[in-house]
């Protein structure tokens, strides 16, 4: 519980804190008198004291949720997995802290029952702890009145009667869109691009729009992840060149589909090659309200979106939808156009035959022989944890643990095509795009596809 714990909250490692015994409702932990935890003068920090609070009386807690894994700290699906956290606290500092301070926290019997028939009762806990700290002469130093909030995660996800997706769920959606961007900022901002300005002074430009929409919060994520998997940033980076290759490569495209589109910047990105094109940008309808929000800031802080390319953003879950119908129906699509569909970062997490059922709905849209579908996917050895390589699992276990898990890779990526009604024109992996033979990077692959002659003579119009 240390180890996950210190890998969940750097801090707590950084102090030195963990926890020394647990017993069913109790939790006694210690948080060492050392250079990073003292002040000025000499003695523990306040909030370091409180810090110690929150998880020595989340983890009294955490004894009574039996089998159950806490999201964010353990492996598990969501569906059976407690959420935890701080709602409230009361610190009162009685005495100086001066030497290795013992934190304790002992649930009586009657509050613990009711803990655990709320918990698994499927409703919330909201309760008050007391967090007692001692130093080594036994004397007390500190009490702590902490009110943590508990619920099953699935409750927390389940989307509002009203159709609405819950405040969780929103804030997941988020998550991953902001970490690809963030990976995506990142080797930017450390390569950097160098252009040439009209007085003759060459000046660096940043992924500014990844950056931008990617946040403090999807920078920071995208920089614990490539801790993980120090590939990471190469992977993301291969596949932004490569995807944007291929849309370079067709000088005649006429429509843009961005299937997943997230915060993926690509039209702006690319605006003068998409110039008179027409984009659609297909995703869940909150993350295309994020994606709207954040465009729009970013035309105002950083400008220079007015000259993209017309773009429309159709709502569907993938799930639920059929979206090549919703595609077909919308007044600015042309089947007859010569389009690239872009399907980036999201094969990975849904299975085989969902993958099929969109695709296959989509292509089957398209009946211009140039149209082309680009999209990326991982080996079946990244699925079942045996490529050989453990940075790749421990990156894949910390995307589930984030509730990203992957779950697919096809095994046969020609016969995949064939049931998405598209033949295989070029596939690479990200070793190939970087001209890189490491290992790792051979099991993250890119795939274009275009459509079957022959089958679109036969598909009905
Ligand atoms: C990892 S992000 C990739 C975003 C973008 N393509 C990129 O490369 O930056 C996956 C995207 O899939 C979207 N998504 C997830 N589940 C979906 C569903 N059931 N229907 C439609 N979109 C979904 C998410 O909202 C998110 O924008």
């Amino acid at each position: 519980m240390n180890r996950l714990l210190h890998r969940a909250v750097p801090v707590l490692e950084w102090t030195g804190w963990k926890i020394t015994k647990v017993e069913r409702g109790y939790c006694e932990s210690v948080l060492p008198l050392s250079v990073p935890t003292t002040n000025q003068h000499g003695t523990h920090q306040a909030a370091l004291i409180s810090l110690s609070a929150d998880y020595t009386g989340g983890m009294a807690l955490t004894t009574l949720l039996t089998g159950v894994p806490l999201t964010g700290i353990h492996r598990g699906h969501p569906n059976r997995s407690a959420s935890l956290w701080l709602a409230s606290m009361d610190v009162k500092y009685e005495n100086p802290s001066t030497s290795h301070l013992r934190g304790v926290c002992r649930i009586d019997a009657k509050t613990a029952e009711r803990i655990k028939s709320r918990y698994f009762g499927g409703r919330i806990v909201l309760v008050t702890l007391t967090v007692e700290f001692f130093s080594e002469d036994n004397e007390r130093v500190a009490v702590a009145e902490m009110k943590y909030f508990a619920q099953a995660t699935s409750q927390l996800l389940r989307d509002r009667e009203d159709g609405q997706r819950s405040s969780l769920s929103k804030l997941n959606l988020k998550k991953s869109a902001r970490i690809i961007a963030g990976l995506r900022a990142q080797r930017s901002r450390q390569e950097g691009q160098w252009i040439c300005r009209e007085d003759g002074i060459k000046i660096r430009i940043d992924g500014g729009h990844d950056m931008f929409a990617a946040g403090t919060h999807g920078l920071l994520q995208a920089e614990r992840l490539q801790k993980v998997l120090p590939q990471l940033q190469s992977m993301v980076a291969a596949r932004t060149i490569n995807a944007d290759d291929v849309l370079r490569s067709m000088p005649e495209v006429e429509q843009l589909v961005m299937l997943g589109a997230g915060l993926d910047m690509r039209p702006l990105r690319l605006s003068n090659h998409l110039k008179g094109a027409t984009v659609f940008e297909i995703d869940l309808p909150e993350m295309l309200t994020e994606r709207q929000h954040v465009i729009q800031r970013m035309d105002k802080q950083i400008g220079g979106t007015h000259q993209t390319p017309e773009r429309y953003q159709i709502a569907a879950d993938f799930l639920r939808c059929d979206v090549g119908s919703k595609l077909r129906d919308h007044f600015a699509f042309s089947q007859t156009a010569a389009t690239l569909v872009i399907y980036e970062g999201c094969s990975m997490y849904f299975e085989h035959e969902q993958n099929v059922r969109l695709l296959s709905s989509v292509m089957r849209s398209l009946k211009n022989p140039a149209s082309r579908l680009w999209l990326d996917c991982v080996t079946p050895a990244v699925i079942h944890a045996n490529t050989g390589d453990p940075n790749i699992h421990a990156f894949v276990d910390q995307m589930e643990m984030i509730g990203e898990k992957f779950i697919y890779g096809p095994t046969d990526i020609a016969g995949f095509l064939v049931e998405c009604g598209v033949k295989l024109d070029k596939f690479v992996t990200a070793g190939n795009v970087l001209d890189d033979d490491d290992p790792t990077l051979a099991e993250y692959r890119f795939v274009t596809a275009c459509r079957d002659s022959v089958d679109l003579e036969s598909d009905p119009a």
